[in-house]
């Protein structure tokens, strides 16, 4: 890809064209619908401390704070994220509940044993090194306290074709670090936890229904006015869906959660 290309609507990066093109701000596959399964298996309530990295524009954060009453750190290695996350948080009254940070998934900045639960959704594909960020979410969470990630996952080992294909349409860089899902396991076994769950799902880019209604009101019906009066937006859509429709065979997501065992990292 050309540098002048890879900011532009038709072939910038799967997460920038979500947030910066269509605005949205649920940005992992299965959408809110996997996050509460997420939040569910990690037994998260009122007295859980919680850290969500890479928390991206705090959607999940602030929904814990609102619908738990939980105290959550949101951290996001994108400074202009922690700010829409910070307003949002204002803007819902949770202020109180929770707080953002700017700050790197590889280095978090937090003692040892600081979290009951760590969450993190899309994040692990996006980093140069899956196994410290791993090491780094076990880290700061106390023995037993649950960790729980949610990944993009191949069901089973893409051809090369296929990788080619899935670079042109979605973006180069972090579709290479997708695994599969015996791929994560044996990441996350590696990282001695304990009790690793796997949920399996079959990976969606339902473009108009599901997505969109989660995104509640007023967002939904700005995305729609993009949708319908943007053709380089609306075609982007229409192609990432059919690409997922017609690779339904390989494209997946899970839901991963573990405890992190006594004498863990
Ligand atoms: C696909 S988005 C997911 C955001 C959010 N978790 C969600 O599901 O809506 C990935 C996020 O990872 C963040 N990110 C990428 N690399 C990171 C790193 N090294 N440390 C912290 N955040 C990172 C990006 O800024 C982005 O917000």
């Amino acid at each position: 890809m050309r540098p002048d290309e890879c900011c532009t609507v038709e072939k910038c990066d799967i997460f920038e064209f979500m947030t910066k093109h269509v605005g949205m701000t649920i940005l992992h596959p299965g959408g809110f619908h996997a996050t509460r399964r997420l939040i569910e298996k990690c037994h998260i309530d009122k007295n859980t401390y919680v850290v969500d990295i890479a928390c991206g524009k705090g959607t999940t954060s602030i929904y814990l704070a609102e619908n738990y009453g939980c105290k959550v750190v949101g951290i996001d290695i994108s400074e202009e994220l922690i700010l829409d996350a910070k307003t949002l948080a204002k803007r819902k009254g949770v202020e109180h509940l929770v707080n953002f940070y700017v700050g790197d998934a590889l280095d978090l900045p937090f003692s040892d044993n600081t979290f009951d639960v760590a969450i993190s959704q899309a994040m692990l594909v996006l980093v140069n090194d899956k196994k410290k960020s791993i090491e780094e979410s076990v880290r700061v969470v106390k023995s037993n306290g649950y960790i729980g990630w949610l990944e993009l996952s191949w069901k089973k080992e893409p051809d090369s074709q296929f990788l080619r294909d899935i670079s042109d349409v979605i973006c180069a860089y972090c579709m290479t670090n997708v695994e599969t899902f015996s791929g994560w396991e044996e990441l996350f076994k590696d990282s001695r936890v304990k009790e690793l769950q796997t949920e399996k799902f079959d990976m969606q880019f339902s473009a108009m229904d599901k997505m969109f209604k989660e995104e509640g009101f007023a967002n939904t019906i700005r995305i729609m006015m993009k949708y319908l009066f943007n053709s380089d937006i609306r075609k982007r859509m229409i192609q990432l869906e059919k690409f997922f429709k017609e690779h339904q065979d390989v494209c997946g997501y899970g839901i991963f959660t573990a405890k992190k065992d006594v004498d863990g990292v």
